[in-house]
């Protein structure tokens, strides 16, 4: 034990990252059976769902981790969003869709009163966020309840910011990671590197542990993090081909094809930077395309053109998370995945 698996009530430092869309507690659950802190992205849950999945947890006996975005809503802004709507004409016309039958609205859901409401009855042991903390008033319940406080720093700025507002420890997220930038302080992706950049530099600046994210995939990866101090390592991408995983067929294909060795940072899917292997509408509109609404008001317009060429078995539309490195993901069971990890905390055979 370390002083971070000591703080997260586990023998071994290492948690299943959060990944929402793709995984509900059945992966936590199965990751946690192996030694991992499983985890439950709610970012896409509503309160009820959220119910549903953590009474599976609860019953485990095992401690876990649940997981929200922080975000603050934006403002919408009509004359982006028509925008938006232009630069997806072509694609509504080729499919014969109006797009003034589309609602608007946001694609994700950020940490709110309701949600603390939901999980109070649980108290669980760990909360982490992505894009910062939230209001004070709702850290302050989660903090009331025992819970550690958990959250992704892209920048050594982002690290010292959340060890000043009250996080027990730090996730250093680099550039590989799948799935959202974390990033809150500042929007410059220039600022923001890769793991073995980011990790040695977060170390020296704060007291808290700090936890290594983003291209670690295996037992290797796990002790080259810890070597260069990680007190701990958080996985998402290699736990996305495993049976417990909800990763749709068609983008488990495509993270084990060759397709998967390039990745890219696209806001078109959500407005945020996120990275996944690129597609077609990737490809045609540029992956940082200026129009996509802000975060998370990009979802709704492109979502039906999403939804009719998967019916047609085509990923063209769909964001296809992947960190840099998907070499870790295969079709084995989640306790496999989590046990071949663990061994990278002993020395190398
Ligand atoms: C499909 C997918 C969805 C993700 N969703 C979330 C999320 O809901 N919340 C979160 O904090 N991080 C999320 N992440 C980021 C992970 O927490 C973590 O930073 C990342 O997976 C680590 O890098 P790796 O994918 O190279 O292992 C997601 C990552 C992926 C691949």
């Amino acid at each position: 034990m370390n002083r971070l698996s000591e703080l997260l009530g586990m023998r071994w430092p290492l948690i299943q990252a959060p990944m929402a869309g793709a995984q509900g507690a059945a992966l936590a659950l199965a990751a946690g059976e192996a030694g991992a802190l499983g985890s439950l992205p709610c970012a896409m849950l509503a309160p009820d769902a959220m119910q549903r999945e953590l009474t599976l947890l609860a019953a485990s006996g095992r401690p876990y981790n649940v997981n929200f975005f922080c975000h603050t809503p934006p403002e919408p802004d009509a004359a982006r969003e028509t925008a938006w709507r232009a630069a997806l004409a072509p694609y509504f016309a080729e499919i014969g869709l109006d797009p003034a039958g589309i609602p608007a609205g946001p694609g994700r859901l950020p940490f709110s009163a309701a949600a603390a409401d939901a999980l109070e009855p649980f108290k669980p042991h760990v909360v982490s966020f992505h894009f910062g903390l939230p209001a004070p008033d709702l850290l302050a319940r989660v903090k009331a309840w025992s819970a550690k406080v958990l959250s992704s720093a892209t920048t050594v700025d982002e690290a010292i910011w959340l060890e000043a507002h009250g996080v027990d420890a730090v996730i250093a997220q680099g550039l590989e990671a799948g799935g959202h930038r974390g990033h809150f302080l500042s929007h410059d992706l220039s600022r923001q590197t890769g793991t073995f950049a980011l990790l040695p530099q977060v170390k020296a600046a704060v007291r808290v542990p700090v936890i290594a994210a983003g291209g670690i995939a295996d037992a290797a990866g796990v002790r080259a993090a810890m070597a260069l101090g990680a007190d701990g390592v958080q996985v998402g991408t290699a736990y996305l081909c495993s049976p417990e995983a909800t990763t749709s067929a068609l983008h488990r294909a495509v993270l084990q094809s060759e397709a998967a060795r390039h990745t890219q940072l696209t806001t078109l899917f959500t407005g945020r930077p996120a990275r996944g292997v690129p597609n077609r509408v990737m490809r045609e509109l540029g992956p940082l395309n200026a129009a996509a609404p802000e975060f998370p008001l990009a979802t709704s317009a492109i979502a039906p053109l999403r939804a009719h060429w998967e019916k047609q078995g085509k990923g063209d539309f769909t964001p296809l998370w992947s960190g840099q490195n998907a070499s870790g993901c295969r079709a084995a069971g989640a306790a496999e995945i989590t046990r071949d990890l663990v061994a990278g905390f002993s020395p190398a055979a």
